[in-house]
């Protein structure tokens, strides 16, 4: 038999990983001494490796996205329905499984009308960026070119993405990049530019504004914001914030994007992030959770009156938008969604989402009563974060070597949680937690005591 046609010898498998296998956002030196970690088999939220051993997953897939839990027969069996049936057609026609998808989708996001299908979060959130481009073009003779993005916000891995984020240390070294994204202020009270202030959220939204001022109105196009940013930190935020957003980007007529990659269908409690304040926006883009990871799927959504920007001209082969993401024909992505939401609704997981994410916040706040170490605890849903600090009066945060400690020490009680992991200089210090939508209170309740024993092995 062929070497490496041999996936039931596992070790034959962590040797082939190790040898071949370009990991993610890891450092691979450590592999020379340790193993790879290979995930074999998943169900409900749970995991296996190779070596047999059985965890806990509180980080649904490492990264917020097996939101319905592993193991679906029934998104499986859509799947390969689907595939068989017509796995691929390039999306500039339709099929059965995208225009249903497309109905369903926006039946959940009212002020929407139109989805434009790719594969990842990067991806979908490029469509917005060349759509604001290519607006700015047509209809505003070239001005309104400009996007702003927050500081500590993340979206995505591409170069026109990265020009996006907010995340020294997921962006520098890899510009030069293109020109005109502008960085406006973070939201995290925790962590105010302003001191103590009464009216925080409002002065992060007035940031927003006297940096459109600074660029020029007639230059700012566009906004991308998370709802609750994710990786730089899980937050939340504050009173006041969005309507204020809400209303300086009607004031200077800049288009507001809503990257709900993370937060969008269900994690937060509610369908997607914007909709706990009321935000109405120009674009939403969604990726992770969408098809729980049983298929790659990402969404651009737009309102009806962005879209009619792309059809004024019938008679100019230029005036649409000329964009194709070959996978975004797949048709496993829309299918695999399909059921996704299904499960979503028939299992009544916003609810649940809800109950065990007020469940968990509570047993962070009690974490943070016997563990000096926690300094903030944030979340919306079950998507949730614990700052972790040496010292709560001036806040200085726990060296990342700590925080790891703690994740290490939950891994080997058999859970996995998160760690803010390559963002900011000096701010990989908060715990991350976005277990799978169906959790139950015992798993809950495991998770916030292996925390708990973490924390007090790692810091006594
Ligand atoms: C908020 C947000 N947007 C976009 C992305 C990029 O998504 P992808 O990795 O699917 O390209 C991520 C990934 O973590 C994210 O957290």
């Amino acid at each position: 038999m062929n070497e490496v046609t041999r996936p039931n010898d596992l070790a034959h498998v962590v040797e082939a990983d190790r040898a071949h296998v370009w990991h993610h956002l890891v450092q691979h030196k450590a592999f020379e001494t340790t193993d790879p970690r290979i995930f074999v088999e998943g169900k409900g939220m749970r995991l296996w490796d190779a070596a047999g051993r059985e965890y806990l997953d509180a980080v649904s897939g490492g990264v917020w996205t097996v939101n319905v839990g592993y193991g679906r027969e029934s998104i499986a069996n859509a799947v390969r329905d689907q595939l068989v049936k017509l796995n691929y057609f390039a999306a500039a026609s339709g099929t059965i499984a995208g225009a249903t998808f497309a109905e369903k989708l926006i039946e959940k996001m009212p002020g929407m009308t139109r989805v434009y299908y790719s594969n990842s979060g990067s991806e979908a959130n490029e469509k917005v960026f060349k759509m604001v481009r290519q607006i700015s073009h047509r209809h505003h003779g070239g001005r309104k070119w400009k996007i702003l993005y927050r500081d500590r916000d993340y979206h995505g891995t591409t170069i026109g993405a990265l020009a996006a984020a907010g995340q020294a240390q997921r962006r520098d070294e890899y510009g030069p990049y293109p020109a005109g994204f502008v960085e406006v202020p973070h939201c995290l009270e925790y962590r105010s530019q302003w001191g103590e202030v009464e009216n925080y959220g409002e002065m992060a939204a007035d940031a927003i504004e006297q940096v459109i001022l600074r660029e020029g109105t007639d230059s700012v196009g566009a906004i991308c914001l998370e709802p609750i940013t994710a990786g730089g930190g899980v937050i939340v935020p504050p009173k006041g914030y969005w309507e204020k957003v809400v209303d300086i980007c009607r004031r200077h007529e800049v288009l507001l994007h809503i990257d709900e990659v993370v937060c969008g269908v269900g994690r937060t409690g509610t369908w997607f992030g914007h909709q706990h304040y009321g935000v109405k926006p120009d674009f939403v883009t969604m990726a992770k959770g969408v098809a729980s990871g049983y298929a790659a799927i990402s969404c651009t959504t737009t309102t009806e009156a962005v879209f009619d920007l792309f059809k004024d001209d019938p008679t100019d082969p230029m005036s649409h938008f000329r964009d194709i993401s070959t996978f975004g024909g797949c048709v496993a992505g829309p299918a695999a969604a399909l059921e996704n939401m299904r499960i979503i609704e028939e299992e009544n997981l916003l609810e649940n989402t809800r109950v065990m994410g007020d469940r968990l916040m509570a047993g962070l706040a009690g974490l943070a009563e016997k563990h000096a170490v926690i300094g903030d605890v944030r979340g919306k849903g079950l998507f949730c974060g614990a700052e972790l600090v040496v010292d709560r009066k001036t806040k200085e945060p726990t060296p990342e070597k700590q925080v790891q400690a703690v994740v290490a020490d939950c891994m080997g009680q058999g859970v996995i949680i998160g760690a803010t992991n390559r963002t900011l200089p000096g701010l990989n210090n908060t715990l991350c937690l976005s277990p799978a939508l169906i959790s139950t209170a015992d798993d809950i309740d495991r998770i916030v005591a292996a925390i708990d024993g973490a924390l007090g092995r790692v810091f006594g």
